[in-house]
Formats: structure tokens, C-alpha cells, sequence
């Protein structure tokens, strides 16, 4: 996949949700309304492991990719329970979800395990999409910079690109909560991150896509993605309605 060909890239993030029955009302309402879609956005589908096949054989249409939502290091093959990236490549994935704060935080993973995971993914040729973002008390200290400067240097590796890595700014106090931070903070902080990953990477203009993740809703998503600083949004509980995930989508023209 092209990231250039594509104006804005939203992804769904189903975490530990998602049924048969979602699948289906997917493609019920794809087969439906996906002539109307914008082709020129990019949809990715990040559903739990056991959906990924059934959900690359449901949705055949040529902007609607597949992501799983983690990966395990293959340095041990011998890991009962775990999901190798050769794995997530078999099942055709385009992409994964790394370094999400609930990863982050409630299975300890750090900045050094993500690049790992981050490196091997590319290694794959499975393009990786990378959350980063501070929390309530980071943001209180004012330290909102000195995390994502922290996060962009420890928790991608030599490989990534803008052609085969993302960037999420999911603030983790806006997760679920129904708040967000303003239009202005979001512009603000998506032009220092794109700032930084040029420093990082001897870029001139900026082209690394960074979507912005945290409460995205069908009421906030026209306002988040008319800007020029965010390439897209990463949404997690409004995905799991596909009538609001597509107005979300398709927010131009709403
Ligand atoms: P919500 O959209 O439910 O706030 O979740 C955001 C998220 O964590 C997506 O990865």
C-alpha cells in the first residue's frame, strides 16, 4: 500500500471487541454504501486475531486494509498463546498496531520492546502503525513535548519510513473518556511531532502520516480531520458501530 495515494487514513481499533455479528454488519452495510465512499481514504480494520482472515475474506475492496492490533518477537518460537509477525504476514495484514498505551500500561511494554516489535514488523514488510501519546499527569507537568520526544526516539527503529510507518497521537487521558484536546493543541502537537520525526529521520518536508486517536466521535471527526496537520484518525469505540464509523469516514460530507 501506497500511503501517498490516500488523503486521510482512519483506522478502526475493535480492541478485545468484536463478533461475528460486527463482521456482518459490516459487510452489509459496505455492500450497501461502499460505492458512495471517498476512494481516496484509506480504511484500515484492526480487528482481534481470530477475525483477521475472516474479515480479509468479507471486505475485498481496493482502499479497506487489515491490521492486527499487536505481534510477538519470534526469538522463541516456542510461545504457547503468542502471534509471530510471519503469522500476521500469512494472513495478509498490511499492518499492526504497536505501542498502544494499554499495551504500554497494562502488559508493561516498553519503549525497547516496541522498537523491537516495530523493526521486526518491517522486516516482514508488515507496515506499522505507532501510538504515542502522554498521559493526565504528563500533561499536568506540562511535559507533553518531552513524552512524545521520548516516545518518537526510543519507540521506532532505523527501519521506519513514511512509506512503511504511522504515527498515532492517542493522548492516553482522552482514551475512552469522551475528551479530547482542542483543535488548536491537536494542530499544535501533530506539526511538533512531525517537527521531530523530520529531525529524526534528515527529512526536509513533512512526511510522515500522523493520525490523531482519542474519543473520536461522528460529532468531533469533521472538525479533527479537516486539518492539514492530521493525516487521519485512529478510533476505537466508535468503530464498533459501522453506521458511526462511516460517518466518521465519510466526513467531508456531512
Ligand atoms: P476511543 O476512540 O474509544 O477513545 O479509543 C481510542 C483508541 O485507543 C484507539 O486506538
Amino acid at each position: 500500500m501506497n500511503f501517498k495515494n490516500y488523503s486521510k487514513i482512519i483506522v478502526a481499533n475493535w480492541k478485545m471487541n468484536g463478533s461475528f455479528s460486527l463482521i456482518n454488519q459490516y459487510k452489509n452495510y459496505l455492500k450497501k454504501n461502499y460505492i458512495k465512499f471517498n476512494k481516496k481514504i484509506a480504511i484500515v480494520i484492526c480487528p482481534p486475531f481470530p477475525y483477521l482472515t475472516i474479515c480479509k475474506n468479507k471486505f475485498k475492496y481496493k482502499n479497506i486494509f487489515l491490521g492486527a492490533q499487536n505481534l510477538s518477537l519470534s526469538d522463541n518460537f516456542s510461545k504457547t498463546g503468542e502471534i509471530s509477525s510471519s503469522i500476521i504476514r500469512d494472513t495478509q495484514c498490511n499492518f499492526v498496531i504497536l505501542g498502544h498505551s494499554e499495551r504500554r500500561n497494562l502488559f508493561k511494554e516498553s519503549d525497547k520492546l516496541i522498537s523491537n516489535k516495530v523493526n521486526e514488523s518491517l522486516n516482514n514488510k508488515i507496515n506499522v502503525i505507532i501510538c504515542i501519546g502522554e498521559n493526565l499527569s504528563e500533561k499536568r507537568k506540562s511535559n507533553t513535548f518531552k513524552v512524545l520526544k521520548k516516545q518518537i526516539y526510543k519507540s521506532l527503529s532505523n527501519n521506519c519510513s513514511p512509506k512503511n510507518t504511522i504515527i498515532a497521537y492517542e493522548p492516553v487521558w482522552s482514551i475512552g473518556t469522551g475528551k479530547t484536546p482542542t483543535i488548536e493543541e491537536i494542530n499544535k502537537i501533530h506539526t511538533y511531532i512531525k517537527k521531530i520525526l523530520n529531525i529524526k529521520y534528515h527529512l526536509k518536508n513533512y512526511k510522515f502520516k500522523v493520525l490523531y486517536g482519542g474519543s473520536v466521535n461522528k460529532k468531533n471527526s469533521k472538525d479533527i480531520l479537516s486539518l492539514k496537520s492530521v493525516d487521519g484518525v485512529l478510533v476505537g469505540g466508535a468503530s464498533l458501530n459501522i453506521i458511526e464509523f462511516a460517518h466518521i469516514i465519510n466526513f467531508n460530507k456531512n
